[in-house]
């Protein structure tokens, strides 16, 4: 069967990463979290008391960072410099300073390289800001993902709560409201949708039902360009 790459950019919170697993597990390709790379670097600067407002030194740091993901338990893991940080990058500390370091053009040179050499061999789903943008302009499905704001305040203060972290509605709302106004307005690419990309609102929709969507959409896609191939 003929292997595609698949782009999922949205806004925060609007379940990107959830539709991106779930497809990844129904069509048996693999998943990358971009976003969790822009954390892993985020957590790196944070611990080494690295002031992410300064761009020179957080570029000379760069070299310092190691991003990779492994199996865990049957989970797609985030490790940073051999570290399994996958709930740490998860946490409010983070959530608060990863927008400024996404915005250094730098970073997010270093971060798209090591998302294409991810995403060399076909079979891949990656989600994220600039995917279907930038770092794979020729994506053969792009989906912009977005829902209501409340919606996505209430899905990430339950996802949150449920792995076990203290944190606040308005805390989340607050940190969703700021990091959509940074990414959507930093002048190295911002999120936008691209032209090509299928704008998907999810605000009255479950997951399974986006799943059979989506999922319905992909194979099509796959098909039709399995036979264009012929
Ligand atoms: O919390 P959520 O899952 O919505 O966000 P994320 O995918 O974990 O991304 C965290 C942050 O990383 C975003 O708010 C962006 O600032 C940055 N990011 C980016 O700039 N480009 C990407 N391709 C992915 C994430």
């Amino acid at each position: 069967m003929k292997k595609i790459t698949i782009a999922i950019d949205g806004y925060s919170s609007c379940g990107k990463s959830t539709l991106a697993k779930d497809l990844a597990i129904t069509l048996q390709y693999a998943h990358i979290d971009s976003g969790a790379m822009y954390r892993a670097v985020t957590l790196f600067m944070i611990d080494h008391d690295i002031n992410v407002e300064d761009v020179d030194l957080v570029v000379e740091n760069l070299s310092r960072v190691k991003v990779e993901f492994k199996f865990v338990g049957g989970a797609n893991c985030t490790f940073l410099n051999d570290r399994n940080v996958e709930s740490e990058i998860r946490k409010l500390r983070v959530s608060e300073k990863v927008s400024q370091i996404a915005v250094i053009a730098e970073v997010r040179h270093a971060m798209v390289a090591l998302q294409r050499q991810m995403g060399q061999t076909k079979g891949i789903i990656m989600d994220g800001r600039d995917i279907g943008t930038v770092v794979f302009p020729n994506a053969e499905l792009k989906l912009f993902l977005t829902a209501d704001e409340k919606v996505r305040v209430e899905r990430r203060f339950q996802e949150l709560r449920e792995k076990g972290h203290t944190i606040t509605r308005e805390e989340v709302k607050a940190n969703l409201i700021q990091r959509d106004y940074i990414d959507t307005n930093r002048a190295e690419s911002p999120l936008r949708q691209a032209e090509d990309a299928i704008l998907f609102n999810n605000t009255h929709i479950t997951r399974k039902e986006q799943l059979a969507m989506i999922s319905a959409l992909a194979k099509e896609r796959i098909k039709s360009l399995a036979i264009a191939d012929e």
